[in-house]
């Protein structure tokens, strides 16, 4: 009985709930309510990834005592005396990383060579027995005060191997040692962004099993929107190669159950990534601006020809370019260097500048939710390159595509920018580009930034069509843009 009496209730209390939801219905049209954004499709970028992602470029600075000895992996021998900067500025560091629109840089706190660059507790292998500032100095502490000035973020890489202390080999003195160096790292610096972790170790190195689990805990913990670096992630997966290029297909998507640190069968996956892949963990490319990852006075930065190939190959195949730029034995950014970074920032700002996509009208296959829908493809020309985006219709199955018609006096180019709404899961799989009907780029993957020189060099037309050819549901495009790029001499 008492069951019964309470569905009447119910009912009673549905009916009254349902007389302003009929009102409400009625008056749909007059409030125009929006149409939701579509259902992302997994794995998708934690907030600290998204973030990472939009920087594009950012810097490595290799220094320490391998800068004063010409080499690239010290041997753990070295005198601590032969740290010595005659004129340290990190400053300069950061000026020059700002000037080069870079929004972090990342310091070599110790290398291989077990050489720490800041004064910590568990080592006296350190700038506490260098000459430089009377064994008073502290290079992290400048690095990141000035990083900080300049509005830059601050990263660190902490070398496992460590060919001077003799705890390495020990497995659990070691880990122990490891572990509150990280501590030190992470608690006296303030805010810290990246943290850089290889596996890199000689042929003939002594055994060490790393506690990468324990770190990684830890890391997480004195540092909440860190990312973690590593072949095998958490945060941010190696591109498999040091020549900054990753693959012509490259999915910000991985299963990180297959991955490990140090393991060499895994570099055309780590390259590629996995469409399937079941964990967010995009690559990031590193490369040095010269031959070495440490200044050597022998040495030249790279051409500015080389350079836009490696930007095209990693910022433009959905990357990020960590760009090696080696302090001197002054303590600075040489000159060559500095002057190569500025010519690269103008190339890509002149590159980029000028977009002649937004003086088109454009028009898409459908648009989600209607014509007066929020999801129209006039959102691939506004700023916003992440959540203002065309979607198809959800009854579109195929032949996605979004065009562009010149108004006036054709569209002229030999650059493409394609961008997708990766907020909500990269999806593209396969993409055309064709001007009046000819097709003239194609390619696979999009992720959050596709660029492509054009091989035929410039063309000019009256429309550029992209047909989205096969996708994980439906296609989302955040931004498009068409460039002319006065450096790009196809062969
Ligand atoms: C490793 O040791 C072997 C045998 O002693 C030697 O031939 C080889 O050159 C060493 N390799 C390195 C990288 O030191
Ligand atoms: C390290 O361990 C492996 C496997 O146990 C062994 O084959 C190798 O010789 C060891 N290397 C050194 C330098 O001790
Ligand atoms: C290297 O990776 C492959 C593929 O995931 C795996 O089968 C193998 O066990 C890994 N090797 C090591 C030493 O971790
Ligand atoms: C990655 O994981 C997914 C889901 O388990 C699986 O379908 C896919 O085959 C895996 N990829 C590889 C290369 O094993
Ligand atoms: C290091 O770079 C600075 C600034 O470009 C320059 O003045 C200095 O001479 C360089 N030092 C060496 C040893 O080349």
């Amino acid at each position: 009985m008492a069951e019964k009496s309470y569905n009447y209730l119910h009912i009673f209390t549905l009916l009254m709930l349902l007389s302003p939801l009929a009102n409400s219905l009625k008056n749909h049209d007059r409030l125009k309510l929006a149409t939701p954004p579509p259902l992302p499709i997994l794995p998708l970028p934690s907030f600290s990834q998204l973030k990472w992602q939009q920087r594009e470029i950012i810097m490595f600075l290799h220094f320490g005592v391998n800068t004063f000895t010409d080499s690239e992996w010290g041997t753990g021998l070295e005198s601590p005396s032969v740290f010595y900067p005659t004129g340290l500025d990190p400053t300069q560091w950061a000026h020059t990383a700002a000037r080069a629109g870079i929004s972090l840089m990342i310091l070599t706190a110790k290398h291989h060579d077990g050489f720490c660059l800041w004064p910590s507790k568990y080592t006296d292998h350190s700038v506490v027995r260098s000459p430089w500032n009377n064994g008073n100095g502290d290079v992290v502490r400048e690095f990141v005060d000035a990083a900080k000035a300049h509005g830059i973020d601050a990263g660190l890489y902490l070398s496992p191997w460590d060919r001077h202390d003799t705890r390495y080999g020990h497995v659990e003195l070691y880990n122990e040692y490891y572990l509150a160096q990280l501590q030190e790292l992470l608690t006296r610096y303030g805010g810290v962004r990246e943290i850089w972790f290889d596996g890199a170790k000689g042929a003939n190195a002594t055994n060490m099993t790393y506690y990468f689990n324990d770190w990684f805990s830890m890391v997480k913990e004195l540092q909440s929107t860190i990312n973690i670096f590593s072949d095998a992630g958490p945060d941010i997966r190696w591109v498999g190669n040091e020549k900054g290029y990753a693959g012509s297909t490259c999915w910000s998507t991985i299963n990180a159950t297959s991955l490990s640190i140090g393991n060499a069968t895994i570099l055309d996956y780590l390259n590629t990534g996995d469409p399937k892949g079941t964990n967010w963990l995009p690559a990031e490319c590193d490369v040095s601006i010269r031959p070495g990852w440490f200044w050597h006075k022998s040495q030249a930065p790279k051409k500015l020809s080389e350079l836009l190939e490696i930007y095209y190959k990693s910022v433009g195949r959905n990357c990020l370019l960590l760009l090696n730029v080696p302090p001197n034995t002054t303590g600075l950014i040489s000159e060559s260097d500095v002057q190569r970074l500025s010519q690269l920032r103008r190339a890509i700002d002149t590159i980029f500048t000028s977009n002649s996509a937004v003086k088109c009208s454009v028009e898409a296959s459908s648009p989600r939710g209607g014509e007066n829908g929020n999801f129209g493809p006039e959102n691939v020309l506004d700023e916003d390159h992440l959540w203002t985006y065309w979607a198809p219709s959800e009854n579109e199955k195929k032949d996605y595509w979004i065009e562009f018609r010149a108004k006036s006096s054709g569209i002229k180019f030999n650059v493409i920018r394609i961008q997708e709404a990766i907020g909500l899961g990269q999806r593209i799989k396969k993409h055309e580009i064709y001007v009046d009907g000819i097709r003239v780029a194609k390619g696979s993957t999009v992720g959050y930034k596709r660029l492509h020189r054009l091989k035929m060099g410039v063309v000019h037309g009256n429309s550029v069509r992209i047909k989205i050819v096969k996708a994980k549901g439906i296609p989302l495009i955040s931004s498009v843009g068409f460039y002319f790029d006065p450096f790009w001499k196809p062969k």
